[in-house]
């Protein structure tokens, strides 16, 4: 969660320059959102607003938070500050170890002013500094803090940023005349190719001219400069009211552009992840929310071609994952930087396993612990629903499930899509219909199991109508006791399935009101594909437009939902 922001440059820039770098970042949260340039201090809830002041300066941090700690207050919202007010921090993460630190800080007469676990960080660094460097200070910092943290300090009398990342992402945008240091590098794509990540417990002093780095023990390191290559997309809205419905109707030409690339630059790769899958003797996928639901269609297709795997959660990971140098995690995450996956990955290292992550924003930290990472070029995605990474991570599994034999023609995709898309008028009406409902459910049974799941998260995220999604053949022992007159329940069947015909008719039999996606027979939504695995996408995207249509009826806020925040990159 969360977006840092840090500049320092040698001419001066605006404070509109840097909140605009900070609204790229909004996506990752936006509780609360803050600024500072060692004049002016901004704390405020709510979503970013960028001030008017035409004040310039040429150095400052900045935050946009999503809460773990303390609730959405101007007092809890970074940045935090020391009692001398000589320190001032932001930070992403969590910082575990904080009770104990802030009780022995209180003792030596720090007062506090949030209930934030990241104000520990500002007083920790006033303690230190009365005897010692900031570079020992930050060394004292990486040994004796637990938790996760990307941290940007700023002490009035230094003209430098201190940077310090454990697990949470950091990375540095160098230019001639400035360095910017971000959470991810949609903050500084427009504005440089260059990028140089931060490993685990390193730091960074970084001034107008230059960034040094040093490792957990203070020696000076030197870091590769890495040249990225981001489709600069208009990640303007351009027409669409949304950037869902932006990134939904994206999904014909991200689809297209991914099937070229694993015929092109990706093919090795593509090719090095199948050879691992057909060596190694257990293959476990990991993700979490959506990403989860493309891994149990990953799971089935594979299923179909008599390839055993499994799909985990990745927050319940540890609980449930066996694993030896023979097996092979397959992380799937649109971010990279999903927290839970993280420590999922790092527990697979430990157990020696080998790595092959599907992600879509390149050079995360994810894509970073693989031993071979596929990119599912969906272009930046900000929307804090996943919609077009949905279809491509999808798209790829498919592919890999074409490998080993499941019969699908994925060349039609693209004017598949379309056909869905074509029929938002009547999926509009649909939306109508059941806009005021609070609650609804969606059944589905093998591929369009996942598909009921997916579709029900995205009716409670965005539309925040309580969904929930089924195996047709569970409702019956126990949920079917809820259904009443006129509850509507969204019927996913695919070739006829004649037990979710059944499972169907059950619920009509007590009133519910039925939507029908079929494939192949009657329905309100006829989806133009006979394959299963196409259904699976087909569908997926008629829940997407059906919720967007259902949002806009309650005039809800649709790209950021309440509570949540694009990039969980806590645990
Ligand atoms: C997406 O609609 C959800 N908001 C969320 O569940 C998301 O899929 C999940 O947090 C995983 O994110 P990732 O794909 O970036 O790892
Ligand atoms: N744990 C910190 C807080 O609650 C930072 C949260 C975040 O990374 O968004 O303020």
């Amino acid at each position: 969660m969360c977006g840092i922001i840090g500049m320092v440059s040698k001419d001066d820039f605006t404070i509109q320059d840097a909140f605009k770098k900070l609204k790229k970042l909004e996506y990752r949260g936006y509780d609360s959102f803050g600024y500072f340039d060692k004049e002016l201090l901004i704390k405020k809830t709510g979503h970013i607003l960028i001030p008017k002041t035409k004040k310039l300066t040429r150095m400052a941090i900045l935050h946009s938070r999503w809460a773990t700690h303390g609730g959405v207050t101007d007092k809890n919202a970074h940045p935090h500050q020391s009692c001398d007010r000589n320190i001032t921090i932001v930070h992403n993460g969590i910082i575990e170890n904080y009770a104990e630190l802030k009780n022995s800080l209180q003792k030596k007469g720090h007062r506090f002013s949030s209930e934030t676990d990241s104000e520990v960080v500002a007083h920790y660094f006033e303690e230190k500094v009365k005897k010692k460097t900031m570079k020992q200070a930050c060394v004292d910092f990486i040994k004796e803090i637990k938790g996760t943290f990307a941290i940007l300090v700023m002490k009035n009398d230094d003209d430098c940023i201190y940077a310090l990342k454990r697990d949470s992402p950091l990375v540095i945008g160098p230019s001639k005349r400035s360095n910017i240091l971000a959470s991810d590098i949609y903050a500084f794509s427009d504005l440089t190719d260059k990028a140089v990540f931060f490993d685990n417990d390193e730091f960074a002093v970084v001034d107008s001219e230059k960034y040094t780095f040093y490792n957990e023990l203070g020696k000076p390191i030197k870091k590769t400069v890495q040249r990225f290559r981001w489709e600069q997309e208009e990640s303007l809205k351009k027409k669409f009211k949304h950037y869902m419905i932006k990134e939904i109707m994206e999904e014909p030409i991200v689809v297209k552009r991914l099937l070229f690339s694993l015929k092109t630059e990706q093919k090795d790769n593509f090719e090095r992840l199948i050879r691992l899958i057909k060596k190694q003797e257990k293959i476990v996928f990991v993700a979490a929310g959506t990403s989860y639901h493309a891994s149990l269609l990953g799971v089935y297709y594979l299923h179909k071609c008599g390839v055993e795997a499994q799909a985990l959660i990745a927050s319940e990971f540890e609980n449930f994952a066996f694993l030896d140098e023979k097996s092979l995690v397959i992380p799937i995450s649109q971010s990279g930087e999903t927290m839970d996956l993280i420590e999922a990955l790092k527990y697979a290292k430990e157990h020696k396993a080998k790595i092959a992550s599907v992600v879509n924003v390149p050079y995360s930290t994810i894509q970073r612990m693989s031993d071979v990472s596929l990119n599912i070029m969906a272009g930046q995605e900000i929307c804090v629903a996943a919609t077009k990474s949905f279809v491509n991570q999808v798209t790829i599994l498919l592919s890999i499930a074409k490998e080993f034999g499941f019969k699908v023609n994925l060349d039609t995709l693209p004017t598949r899509i379309e056909s869905v898309l074509g029929q938002k008028n009547k999926i509009k009406k649909i939306a109508k219909s059941i806009s005021k409902k609070n609650d609804m459910y969606v059944l589905g049974r093998g591929l369009s199991y996942p598909v009921a799941r997916e579709v029900a998260l995205k009716i409670k995220e965005i539309s925040y109508i309580h969904a929930e999604g089924m195996m047709g053949g569970e409702l019956k022992h126990g949920t079917i006791a809820l259904i009443e007159k006129g509850t509507p329940v969204i019927s996913l069947i695919s070739n006829k399935d004649h037990d979710m015909l059944s499972n169907t008719k059950e619920v009509e039999a007590r009133g519910a009101k039925i939507i029908m996606i079929t494939n192949s027979m009657p329905g309100d939504i006829r989806l133009q594909t006979s394959n299963d695995g196409k259904f699976g996408i087909l569908a997926t995207i008629f829940g997407q437009l059906l919720t967007y249509y259902i949002a806009l009826e309650r005039k809800l806020p649709i790209d950021k939902p309440r509570n949540l925040a694009k990039s969980v990159t806590v645990k």
